[in-house]
């Protein structure tokens, strides 16, 4: 069986950026709060006319160039959102129509902030199997015009933000190196504690001025128990991830921990005993962007040439559903 191997990362964000200074105009809040509770500073987040699937395709092409493949070698393409530009289809035709490739599959996966860590597992079991050799794998959302932009959102407007991030994974016959495994988990009965209530299909009528007025269409959250939840369940997932692998937190070279809070990736370091060189963060100018923080930050570390062969790579993640996972690899 190969292992997977990532060959290239791409990402992209809007060009606008949104200092927290702008949100004082238009809610309660301050740029002093943003930073001291979740380390933000500034966020990218679209203009009028741009679209997620032009974020993800711009994402996708660096991720191939970098590959050294052209978009018709690709086999599949699993693609993480849960803001797709439409109700239906999915993003991921959208982008494999942008990019020209052939009529390979293109899988839309949800998943929340765990999006880009079960798209990999999910990518790494096509390739495992034999099934597809180069698999797209992308971690894309548009969070921006979800938001609720007043002092009633406040708790969530100024978290988060937009981006694209990709890899191409492909095989390789080494078994130290590429994705060595992975550990995924779900608990439902938190489900709403982070979540969008409506609108949903089960609604009559689907979409209701009234409801959207209450704020029912934006996003609600439990920040305490989020954040509570999130400061334990992404070290345990590493500590059961590195032990079905023999390995422990001391072998970690990079730590690349979901991007919701500046925070809770602190205390995510502190729970493992890691020092700062052995975790990045860049939620600083990123914000949150759900399923695409850990490809924007894996990309970045990339083209840093913060990540070297042979350096074991641990990439964590826990959000909405609850879910939450972790998936470690030798570069
Ligand atoms: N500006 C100013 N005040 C704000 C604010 C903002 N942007 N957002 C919330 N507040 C206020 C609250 O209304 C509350 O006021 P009150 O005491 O008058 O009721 C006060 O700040 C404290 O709110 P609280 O929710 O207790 O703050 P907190 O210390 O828990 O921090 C979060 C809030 C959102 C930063 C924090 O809970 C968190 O990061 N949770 C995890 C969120 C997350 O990561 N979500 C995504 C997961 S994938």
């Amino acid at each position: 069986m190969p292992n997977s191997i990532v060959l290239g990362t791409g990402r992209s964000v809007p060009a606008r950026s949104v200092p927290n200074r702008e949100f004082e105009a238009v809610m309660d809040t301050t740029d002093e709060w943003i930073r001291t509770r979740t380390g933000i500073e500034s966020r990218h987040w679209i203009s009028p006319g741009e679209t997620g699937v032009e974020l993800g395709r711009r994402a996708a092409v660096a991720a191939l160039e970098m590959a050294g493949i052209g978009a018709t070698d690709l086999d599949a393409i699993v693609y993480a959102t849960i803001t797709p530009d439409h109700f239906l289809p999915g993003n991921g035709v959208f982008v494999q129509r942008a990019l020209g490739a052939n009529s390979i599959p293109a899988i839309d996966i949800r998943q929340q902030c765990s999006g880009f860590v079960y798209a990999l597992a999910i990518a790494d079991g096509f390739i495992k199997a034999g099934v597809y050799r180069r698999v797209l794998v992308v971690g894309q959302e548009v969070q921006s015009t979800r938001m609720d932009v007043s002092t009633r959102g406040r708790h969530t407007a100024v978290l988060f933000a937009d981006g694209a991030g990709a890899v191409v994974l492909g095989p390789c016959d080494d078994p130290q190196r590429g994705i060595l495994g992975y550990d995924l988990h779900t608990d439902g009965r938190l489900a709403e504690k982070l979540w969008v209530d409506e609108p949903g299909a089960i609604r009559i009528p689907t979409i209701d001025q009234g409801r959207y007025q209450e704020g029912r269409y934006f996003l609600e959250m439990d920040g305490k128990e989020v954040y509570r939840h999130a400061t334990q369940r992404m070290p345990e997932s590493v500590q059961t991830c590195l032990g079905k692998l023999n390995l422990t937190p001391a072998d970690i070279s990079l730590l690349i921990p979901h991007q919701a809070n500046l925070r809770i990736s602190e205390a995510v370091q502190k729970g493992l005993g890691l020092s700062d060189a052995q975790v990045y963060n860049n939620i600083q100018r990123y914000g949150n962007t759900t399923a695409a923080t850990i490809p924007i930050a894996l990309d970045e570390c990339v083209r840093a040439s913060r990540i070297e062969p042979g350096d074991l790579v641990v990439l964590t993640a826990f959000g909405s559903g609850f879910a939450w996972g972790t998936v470690a690899l030798r570069w």
